[in-house]
């Protein structure tokens, strides 16, 4: 996958959101520079990982690429804790399928959004998992949870062929406005 796979596996969460993002287990910042990207001038990313040594010098990696995006990291794990934003969105790439059960951590980013704020996850389309993978969602599963830890409207964004567990989906569900 290149930086347009990316960008096209969130584009159709982000677009039409405000500018403020929480990003969850950033990594070396592949989808924060999709977000980046995606969101254009104004844009105002917290991007975040357990891990300090990947998200390292991210700031300048993305500022250098999107000289219009304010990009900060902090470094913690979010199952201890999600910091109220609010965010208008939240991107969790490849970072939710470390987590075996995931509703109190949704419940956990649902309350730091705003009313109408988007969760954007990016996942493996597949419901078994392997030491790498370890607890993946396929996309029918995560519309169930997403429902159930209070989210509205779930629905796919688009879908990559993976030769590692067969695809890999982006989709988005809404914190509810009322
Ligand atoms: C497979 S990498 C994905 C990186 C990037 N989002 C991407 O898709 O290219 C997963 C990242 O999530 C982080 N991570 C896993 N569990 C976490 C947790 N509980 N809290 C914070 N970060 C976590 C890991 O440290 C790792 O950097």
């Amino acid at each position: 996958m290149d930086h347009d796979d990316h960008a096209a596996l969130i584009r159709g969460g982000v677009e039409g959101a405000g500018p403020r993002w929480l990003e969850l287990g950033a990594g070396s910042g592949a989808f924060t520079l999709a977000l980046a990207d995606v969101l254009g001038a104004g844009a105002d990313i917290l991007a975040t990982d357990r891990d300090p040594r990947p998200i390292a010098g991210l700031e300048a990696r993305v500022q250098r690429r999107f000289p219009e995006a304010r990009v900060r990291t902090r470094a913690f794990d979010f199952s201890d804790a999600i910091p109220y934003g609010p965010f208008d969105g939240v991107l969790a790439a490849n970072s939710l399928h470390f987590v075996r059960d995931r509703d109190l951590t949704l419940r956990s980013i649902r309350s730091s959004l705003v009313r109408g704020g988007r969760l954007v996850v990016v996942e493996y389309d597949a419901d078994r998992g392997n030491p790498w993978v370890p607890h993946p969602f396929s996309f029918q599963s995560w519309r169930r949870e997403a429902t159930e830890a209070g989210f509205d409207r779930p629905r796919l964004l688009h879908r990559v062929p993976s030769r590692f567990l067969g695809a890999i989906y982006g989709a988005v569900a809404e914190r509810p406005d009322g």
